[in-house]
């Protein structure tokens, strides 16, 4: 450690939490200094992650000559030994990549559904969805996607060989790394769900209860890291991991068979883009319903003063509330796999579109759901997922989402293994209009479909400022995902708060069903929810909203992290 340099508190009513301004620590690490800290600002390449192992391990890769491409394999690798509630081996993700010299890229590598998935596999006999079947059996899992995903972003785009990228996930998963308060409490607070739906004793299981300090080994998962490292896909979708998860499936009620693992691939896109008072907004398109629905969120708002209205104004939380009541409408009706469903993309972000959704907006008066259905168009945990945010030193820019689905996905450690199942099945429509873990309502073009993907709401973006590279966004937590990451891009562009404050500040949530605001707790003042309730809204507590992990391009070519200090994420840098 060479230096911790702290500077400065601020508390802001509407924030949610006391805020450190700036919060530095530089650690010397093969003989290069790597920063971390809240309100990071660096020159060379940044990394902002939900564990600092990983974040630390994304820089480490920049520095040893790996791009943003390098350092985002890595990261993912990492993520799956220290994040075990999200980072992942055996869920899916998706991501956008924006080259120095301006190209942009969107991968999909989510899960399928089995082949032999069918419509009504979580129904009984009467029609009725079986509670749990979707989000807590082996039956819960999609066919995984992250192994893939990585493999070709980085075929594509890498600069260090394969092996260099993987080895410190493995060294991690190995050697073990240092068990932050949150994740120990987060564990202790799984143990019983561990144990009731294992066969055997996982890494995530000890007698006592885990406390901050602790070491977590996993020989097993370093073992399938191994087998990834030696082998590319082919140690992870054939051989014995493949027969592992085989194995596992049969144990239970699972479906996935080795021709499911075979042939998964994952696919390129063509990014979803708009604008926004002159930035360029570049993200996910379907599956994910994250890219239609941001465009369609600050096109719906773009032509209100919410500046001048101001942060967390009851008219410009009204205003913001009543625009996302609409998208998740549409989202409900309209989205799906795209390989399956004809969906109606520019139609949905088309400017004449938007306006009309937006022509009964009544700015005395909050609408009511049950009026709203999907626009006419011519012709959905505990909220568990991660994002990271990447820059190299050219310019070079990733913006990932990855997901279990649920927090440790179904709970199910593929025995010999070391590795989590995903719950992402839970993602599809199970039945139309019965709600999902997130409470989301989806219709046909969501429901089951044999080596479909499900609907997601990951929302991984890039924004150009003039053309440039200016910020890379994107966060955790289910159905939130989209309206965090709206609210941290208003942040930035309307209220003018730095990367920092713009991730701590509060947030709040609306989508369509229920027909309320959630809102994280103290966020709102007594006065503000008298307001709003006057407004005819419905106010509702919760929890924490989404984590940001968020990088901006300041004016002068350096890096400005934004960490969202509700979980353990961190921004490093060099
Ligand atoms: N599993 C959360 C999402 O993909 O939206």
């Amino acid at each position: 450690m060479c230096l911790i340099m702290k500077s400065g508190i601020i508390r802001l009513s509407a924030l949610l939490i006391a805020l450190p301004l700036f919060y530095y620590s530089c650690t010397i690490i093969d003989n290069n200094v790597v920063e971390t800290g809240y309100g990071l600002k660096v020159q060379n390449g940044m990394v902002v992650s939900a564990y600092p192992d990983a974040s630390i391990i994304g820089v480490k890769i920049l520095q040893n000559g790996g791009n943003a491409v390098d350092a985002t394999a890595a990261i993912h690798f990492a993520l799956a030994v220290c994040n075990p509630a999200a980072g992942n081996l055996g869920g899916g993700g998706l991501l956008v990549v924006r080259e120095s010299d301006g190209n942009i890229a969107a991968l999909d590598y989510r899960e399928k559904a089995p082949l032999v998935a069918a419509r009504d596999m979580y129904l009984d006999d009467k029609g009725e969805v079986i509670p749990g079947l979707s989000t807590s059996t082996h039956l819960a899992s999609g066919v995984p996607g992250t192994v893939a995903g990585i493999a070709e972003v980085h075929n594509k785009y890498g600069n260090l060989s394969f092996k260099e990228v993987i080895q410190p996930g493995i060294d991690l998963a190995r050697q073990g790394f240092i068990v932050s308060d949150k994740l120990a409490r987060s564990l202790n607070k799984m143990k019983d769900r561990f144990i009731e739906r294992n066969s055997h004793i996982t890494a995530f299981v000890k007698d006592e209860s885990w406390v901050e300090g602790d070491t977590i080994r996993q020989p097993e998962l370093a073992e399938t890291l191994e087998l990834i490292r030696d082998y590319g896909m082919d140690g992870f979708y054939r051989g014995r991991t493949a027969d592992l998860i085989i194995k596992e499936m049969e144990r239970v009620n699972g479906i996935i068979t080795h021709g499911d693992l075979e042939n998964y691939k994952a696919v390129w896109r063509d990014p979803i883009t708009g604008s926004y008072k002159g930035y360029r907004i570049i993200s996910m398109p379907p599956p994910s319903s994250g890219g239609v629905a941001i465009i369609q969120l600050l096109g719906m708002i773009e032509n209100y003063p919410v500046s001048e209205w101001g942060f967390h104004s009851d008219k410009s939380i009204h205003l913001m509330t009543e625009a996302e009541r609409r998208v998740y409408a549409d989202r409900a009706e309209y989205l799906g796999d795209p390989d399956f469903v004809k969906i109606p993309v520019e139609e949905l972000m088309g400017i004449d579109y938007l306006a009309g959704r937006m022509s009964d907006f009544n700015p005395d008066q909050s609408g009511d759901s049950r009026d709203i259905s999907a626009g006419s168009i011519p012709g959905y945990e505990s909220e568990e997922t991660t994002h990271f945010s990447v820059v190299d030193g050219d310019g070079m820019a990733v913006s990932v989402t990855t997901t279990l689905n649920g927090a440790y996905g179904n709970g199910i450690v593929v025995e010999g293994a070391g590795f989590l199942l995903n719950n992402e099945m839970d993602d599809f429509s199970v039945k139309p209009g019965y709600p999902n873990i997130y409470g989301l309502i989806g219709g046909e073009a969501n429901s089951i479909q044999p080596d479909k993907r499900m609907l997601s709401s990951m929302t991984p973006t890039i924004i150009e400022e003039n053309g440039e590279l200016f910020m890379i966004v994107g966060s955790p937590g289910g159905s939130t995902i989209i309206t965090s990451v709206f609210q941290t891009i208003l942040n930035v562009i309307e209220f003018n708060m730095d990367m920092q404050t713009a991730v701590s500040a509060g947030r709040f949530h609306h989508q369509w069903l229920p027909d309320q605001i959630s809102v994280e707790s103290d966020v709102f003042d007594t006065l503000l929810v008298q307001k709003l309730e006057k407004m005819g809204h419905t106010i509702a507590k919760r929890p924490s909203i989404g984590r940001v992990d968020a990088i901006r391009v300041l004016s002068d070519g350096s890096y400005e992290g934004g960490a969202d200090p509700r979980g353990d994420d961190t921004a490093a840098g060099y």
